[in-house]
């Protein structure tokens, strides 16, 4: 079949890199520092971090891999840190991937973006920007951040860069910090006529089994009663996007609803992780997903092509939690092995968390 529109286009080339394993899509942890300490961050080290320095990929190793990636079919990449931004040589490393004509995306926090760094985008734009807001007052961000003035350089970073008409969307991580900002940071978001995205579940550190302090995320009941409300309003937003634009009724529909179904139930990810997505972390491990510390490869040493077959057999044998695979509320759950194995240590054992989660949003999605 023929596609018709972008998105029939993109589904199709996007079906057929899971189906031959096709790494279409990557993801470069450029830096592990950050000027923001966010208190739920699973990456975050400090902005003058010496060891991290130290370990970091170089901007022509970061490129050369970019290089590579794209050889073995990378279409996508996404640039995340800690922080891009921090890193002086970051517009080298991104001018030098998208003369690779790849179509970039960026996170950000926005805080570090002046105007210079606003112009060059616009002349040089990724294909989107999505800025994390944490929270709707200094107050709120010097709780999850540590920084109070992190709320406005976030919001003239937002004017700045939409200024450019630079592709932007936000997205906030809900904590119980910042959780009852929900009102403010919608009307922030609608008074920019900017789409409001939701990082519901927080996972812990990568790589260390210490689980997230209960005080520190949401309970299962209150970020159930969270994700009522944030649908409601995004259906609420979307509904009035489609008048405004004139869009068609199935644009801006759930995405991972709708793709779901694609990966076979023998494989244990619900995502193209490992099967057509790859992240590789900012010392230079090749993983399935930036939450997962393992499996890992090693593209430096072995090259980027050996890398990604060793990962993909790697993710393929990873075994399957058979207790998830037969539970009532699967559809509606948001396990998957990173998370599985982040809450208890375990690919294949039921995390708690999820599981009480699950069960509430089978009664209310
Ligand atoms: C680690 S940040 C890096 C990019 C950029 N500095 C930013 O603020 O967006 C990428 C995204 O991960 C989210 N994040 C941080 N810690 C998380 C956690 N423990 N669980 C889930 N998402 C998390 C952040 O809020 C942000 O949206």
């Amino acid at each position: 079949m023929i596609p018709k529109t972008w998105k029939e286009f993109r589904e199709t080339i996007s079906d057929n890199a899971v189906r031959n394993n096709i790494p279409i899509s990557g993801q470069f942890e450029l830096t592990a520092r950050c000027n923001l300490r966010c208190k739920m961050c699973y990456v975050c080290r400090a902005a003058n971090d010496q060891a991290a320095i130290s370990r970091e990929l170089t901007a022509v190793e970061w490129i050369n891999l970019a290089r590579e990636a794209q050889k073995a079919g990378m279409l996508y990449l996404l640039l995340t840190g800690g922080e891009v931004f921090i890193r002086p040589d970051f517009q080298e490393i991104y001018e030098e991937m998208l003369k690779l004509g790849l179509r970039i995306t960026i996170y950000t926090n926005a805080t570090l973006i002046t105007p210079e760094i606003a112009q060059w985008l616009g002349r040089f734009p990724p294909a989107a920007m999505e800025v994390t807001i944490y929270g709707a007052s200094a107050q709120t961000y010097q709780k999850v951040s540590g920084d109070p003035d992190g709320f406005s350089q976030t919001l003239r970073g937002i004017d700045l860069l939409a200024a450019q008409g630079i592709n932007l969307k936000l997205r906030t991580t809900v904590i119980s910090d910042n959780a009852a900002d929900h009102d403010q940071l919608v009307k922030l978001a609608e008074d920019r006529d900017l789409l409001l995205q939701y990082v519901l579940y927080i996972s812990p550190r990568r790589g260390v089994l210490s689980g997230v302090k209960d005080s520190l995320r949401l309970s299962p009941q209150e970020i159930t009663q969270y994700e009522i409300k944030a649908s409601q309003t995004f259906a609420r937003i979307v509904s009035k996007m489609k008048e405004k634009y004139d869009l068609p009724p199935n644009a801006l529909a759930d995405q991972t609803k709708q793709r779901n179904n694609l990966v076979s139930p023998h494989y244990p990810f619900k995502c193209n992780a490992g099967r057509s997505a790859f992240w590789v972390t900012w010392f230079g491990a090749m993983t399935p997903c930036g939450t997962m510390a393992e499996p890992a490869t090693e593209p430096l040493r072995t090259g980027f092509a050996n890398a990604w077959k060793e990962l993909t057999a790697l993710c393929a044998a990873i075994p399957l939690c058979s207790e998830c695979s037969q539970c009532s509320v699967r559809e509606v759950c948001w396990t998957c092995p990173a998370r599985l194995k982040s809450e208890t240590g375990h690919f294949d054992r039921p995390a708690s968390y999820l599981c009480e989660w699950a069960k509430l949003r089978n009664i209310y999605f």
